[in-house]
């Protein structure tokens, strides 16, 4: 009872019943992560050109789009701030009533069961588009700490309910903890973008958030997609540092990455489905080269095969809608 004719693996992919009896991976609203951009004015729902469904929202329309996700199962955003005015240390990233703290205070008041993951870094809030303070045209590391942890700590205060550092510089999770446990809130949990690589596919992001750098680019601090061992080094020192979760990102050109890690780490694993991913499947969709539903579900399964417990996308909604919602 070895081979064929004996064993017939076909038998189990007879009818679809039998197949979701034996499905190895499952996925749920409650994995998926949506990401909301957040900018002033009012009344603002403004679709980002090359991420078509996603929008840039003013703060007092975010309660209406918040309880209609919260509605449809997820149970976390993750939110990114488009500042009015950006600096060469960026102020709005630490500012007590910046765009994303408002936004923080908006979502907890209408919608409080909904988790608020905040994007803890520099890039959308200063002038040059670096993730944190340039001396001579360098991303000064330990200089940038200290305002990393005073994003955080505002997040906090504002009610944030989890802080993701992203910026990609030594040293930031032991900040942050060291700021928020010096500061009463020793029970926020930080996910870190542990292995983040420095991607082509954050291209339309850079669009939504207009935070594209001015000089240079982002090798000097995010990884190279040519490395693996060195993102478990990454994930090693963030959780000694004091991690709760980690991140991989993006993450279908890292499946690999995502399977290393959870193999290797007894932490919560977050993928992070990047704008550039999203923006070629609908594009492609659009020109009816793929079937945009199946392509999205095939997808967030990989990731979620690859040992992802958490995915962070611009298809939450339309994922979370198709798996039926609640307890879906
Ligand atoms: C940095 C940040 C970026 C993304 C998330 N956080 C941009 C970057 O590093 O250039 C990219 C997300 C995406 O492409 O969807 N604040």
């Amino acid at each position: 009872m070895s081979g064929y004719p004996d064993v017939r693996l076909r038998r189990l992919r007879r009818t679809e019943a039998i197949r979701r009896l034996v499905a190895e991976t499952a996925l749920s609203p409650s994995d998926l992560v949506c990401p909301l951009f957040v900018t002033h004015g009012r009344g603002v729902k403004s679709e980002i050109e090359s991420m078509p469904g996603v929008y840039q929202y003013s703060v007092d329309v975010l309660p209406r789009e918040a309880n209609e996700i919260a509605k449809l199962g997820i149970k976390a955003v993750i939110l990114f701030g488009i500042p009015q005015e950006k600096d060469d240390v960026g102020s709005g990233a630490y500012d007590p009533d910046g765009v994303v703290q408002q936004a923080i205070r908006a979502i907890k008041e209408s919608t409080p069961d909904l988790a608020v993951i905040t994007d803890v870094c520099l890039c959308e809030y200063t002038d040059h588009g670096h993730c944190g303070v340039v001396a001579d045209g360098e991303v000064e590391n330990d200089r940038t700490l200290e305002l990393l942890a005073r994003t955080a700590l505002s997040h906090a205060a504002a009610g944030a309910d989890i802080v993701a550092p992203s910026a990609m510089m030594d040293g930031q999770v032991m900040a942050i903890r060291g700021a928020l446990d010096g500061s009463s809130f020793a029970h926020i949990p930080i996910l870190a973008y542990a292995a983040k690589y420095a991607s082509a596919f954050y291209g339309p992001f850079r669009d939504a958030a207009g935070s594209a750098p001015q000089f240079g680019d982002r090798r000097s601090y995010q990884m190279d997609p040519a490395n693996v061992v060195e993102a478990l080094r990454e994930v090693e020192q963030d959780i000694a540092e004091g991690a709760d979760m980690v991140m991989v990102k993006p993450a279908l050109a890292y499946l690999d990455v995502i399977r290393r890690v959870r193999d290797g780490f007894d932490r919560p694993l977050a993928a992070y489905n990047v704008s550039g991913e999203y923006s070629m499947v609908k594009a492609a969709a659009a020109r009816g080269w793929i079937d945009e539903r199946r392509s999205v579900m095939e997808i967030l399964t990989a990731i979620k095969r690859a040992g992802a417990d958490i995915i962070i996308t611009y298809h939450a909604r339309e994922a979370a809608a198709w798996l039926g919602g609640e307890g879906g």
